[in-house]
């Protein structure tokens, strides 16, 4: 059977990928945001992912406001990025794992998650800079299965759904029959507004007490909307929605691997949380 190893959740702002591309990790400005994950890959290392599931935020690249799914499972061999207009370099294709995608789209129909199924979907920075964060340059040695989650166009999912959406994931990524680690990612936030009067907002009391409240209480996090996320964090810290999810898939208890808050990176509050899971909740059901 599969097993999650763990979830890493992390900011996505696409000046970390322009920055990765001309080697800054030694700048000043940089450091303390790039050596949080010096240890982060260390432990990736450890844990040996053959998989990573990646909830993120398409921003226009792949769907746009005409056609916006709620939620989409990519069902892909490959994932391709594209020019978005930030000036960042165009990588190599992602390999997928399109029969672990199916069975989780399976899983997800099944418990009444009735997400769009992408069997080509192309990603953009919300997915490839945490890839370029855990894997830098050109390696490609997990597959990947993205679930991108609507933060662009309103009435957006709530906390609590998508918090369930990621323990349905949790739930079919334990059934999956091979034997394969999989590490869950969550991408976006901490706190942020890009644009309108707020534009600059960051909420520091917020993003530390949300990334406590989600290693240790994270069903609290649930009692809030969408729009009470929008209010705290900002238009776009409502990016949090996957940092929630993620949190979902890896179940009830975990272990802090690493903690990091550096604010700003762009006009974002950047954030980094690297969580170990510690029970495996639908196995420990069946061995009872
Ligand atoms: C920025 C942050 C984001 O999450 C994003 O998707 C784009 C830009 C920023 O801070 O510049
Ligand atoms: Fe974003």
């Amino acid at each position: 059977m599969s097993r999650i190893v763990g979830g890493v959740a992390t900011s996505h702002v696409p000046a970390i990928g322009g920055a990765m591309a001309k080697g800054l990790q030694q700048d000043p400005y940089w450091k303390p945001f790039f050596d949080a994950y010096v240890p982060t890959r260390e432990w990736v290392a450890k844990v040996k992912p053959d998989v990573v599931v990646m909830f993120y935020n398409d921003h226009g690249l792949n769907f746009f406001l005409d056609k916006m799914p709620t939620f989409a499972v990519g069902a892909a061999s490959e994932y391709v990025s594209a020019d978005e207009g930030w000036g960042l370099p165009i990588l190599p294709p992602f390999p997928g794992d399109a029969d672990l995608s199916w069975h989780v789209i399976e899983g997800l129909v099944a418990e009444e998650f009735d997400v769009t199924t992408c069997q080509e979907m192309k990603v953009d920075h919300g997915f490839v800079i945490p890839m370029g964060l855990l894997w830098p340059g050109d390696q490609r040695p997990v597959r990947a299965i993205p679930i991108a989650i609507n933060t662009v166009q309103h009435p957006l999912p709530s906390p609590a759904r998508c918090y369930k959406l990621g323990q349905a994931v949790g739930r079919a990524l334990r059934s999956y029959p091979k034997d394969l680690n999989v590490l869950v990612m969550g991408t976006g936030g901490l706190s942020h507004q890009l644009d309108g009067e707020r534009a600059g907002f960051i909420n520091k009391k917020f993003d530390l007490f949300s990334m406590e409240a989600l290693i240790h209480d994270p069903a609290a996090l649930t009692e809030y909307s969408s729009l009470d996320l929008v209010e705290l964090a900002g238009n776009q810290g409502v990016e949090f929605l996957m940092w929630l999810a993620m949190r979902g898939a890896l179940g009830n208890s975990v272990k802090e691997i690493k903690r990091n808050y550096h604010a700003p990176i762009s006009s974002t509050a950047s954030a980094l949380l690297v969580l170990e899971t510690e029970e495996q909740p639908d196995l420990q059901l069946t061995a009872a």
